[in-house]
């Protein structure tokens, strides 16, 4: 990290990355071993397949790879790691060994904050930039298969492993970042949580109910602090929860649903990975010219709450 500030205070995301395990699960193969079938599971979540395998560690070196690639950087460039994740390694130092495997000589932790964690980390590495960092490297990644009951039919077919990346750079001027917002209601922490070292207990109706109002609280927050409306979205990239969650916020939004970035068919709930996946997916498929207003929003185990509203391209 540098000792002191270069004078630059905003960010553009110059890079960007994801990963998939290879291993494709259909809902027909959960069917085999679950009371359950294609047609519940599609029609109740937007959900046909899911990608199961793979460590948060190396996840996250592919992700993080393809950004600093892209971003045509060399390791030694990079000033800080964050790396948002629910599902660390190990206890603590996960973030450690992603930050050794990609040849990093800089500072490395990470940030949970469940399916919120990837903005969370975002948010969070405008503040190192803004204190004088001049490149961060932000990973989100879950292996949430690890931590689901395979036996357990309610959650079984929703959660799944990805990892996506980004990485940020010191502009002068004001950056990409137009306005954000962290959220967190304690009081609603029973409805989706897992002991250390247990598995996720959810109580998936509930969750469901308050998702799109902690989701939408959240995003006019950001959206009025960056002085825009609904109508100025070009892309919203939602965390991938539950297609009918997405097409409710889109509906309280007033906008139609092919303004979002949607991946849940193929990539069902990767949590802390689900915004950056969903938004590298876009940005490869070209739906980003500059000047576009994005809006990332997601909630989460907590429950917690976070969404940006960027300024594609914007340097001034
Ligand atoms: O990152 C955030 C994480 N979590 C979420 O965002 C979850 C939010 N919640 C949801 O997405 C939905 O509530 C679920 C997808 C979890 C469930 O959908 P639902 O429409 O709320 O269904 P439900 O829980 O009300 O269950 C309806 C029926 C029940 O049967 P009965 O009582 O009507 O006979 C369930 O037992 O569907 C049954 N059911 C299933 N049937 C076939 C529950 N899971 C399954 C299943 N296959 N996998």
């Amino acid at each position: 990290m540098p000792a002191t500030r270069t004078g630059a205070a905003g960010a553009v995301i110059s890079g960007w990355g994801m990963a998939l395990p290879d291993k494709v699960v259909t809902n027909h193969d959960l069917a085999e071993t679950l009371d359950t079938s294609d047609e519940w599971i599609v029609t109740r979540t937007g959900i046909s397949s899911r990608h199961i395998g793979g460590s948060t560690v190396s996840l996250s070196v592919a992700s993080g790879q393809q950004a600093l690639d892209m971003a045509g950087l060399t390791p030694e460039r990079i000033d800080a790691l964050v790396v948002a994740t629910t599902t660390p390694d190990r206890q603590w130092g996960t973030a450690a060994m992603i930050q050794e495997q990609l040849g990093l000589s800089c500072g490395a932790y990470e940030v949970n904050a469940a399916c919120s964690g990837f903005v969370y980390a975002l948010v969070n590495a405008h503040g190192l930039i803004a204190m004088g960092a001049n490149r961060v490297l932000i990973i989100g990644t879950d292996t949430l298969s690890r931590i689901t009951d395979w036996n357990d039919r309610a959650t079984a077919p929703l959660f799944a492993d990805a990892s996506g990346a980004v990485v940020l750079e010191s502009v002068e001027g004001r950056g990409q970042l137009l306005g954000w917002d962290l959220d967190a209601d304690g009081s609603a922490s029973e409805l989706l949580w897992a002991e250390v070292g247990g598995t996720v207990n959810m109580e998936g109706k509930e969750v469901f109910r308050r998702a799109v109002r902690i989701m939408m609280d959240s995003a006019e927050k950001s959206m009025r602090h960056a002085g825009i409306t609904a109508d100025d979205l070009a892309l919203i990239v939602p965390h991938q929860a539950n297609i009918r969650i997405i097409q409710a916020a889109c509906d309280r939004l007033g906008v139609e649903i092919e303004r979002a970035a949607v991946t849940i068919d193929h990539t069902g709930n990767t949590s802390s990975a689900s915004i950056p996946v969903a938004l590298a997916e876009a940005l490869n498929a070209g739906r980003v010219a500059d000047g576009d207003h994005i809006l990332l929003v997601g909630f989460g185990g907590g429950m917690t709450a976070a969404s940006a509203v960027l300024r594609w391209g914007g340097t001034s």
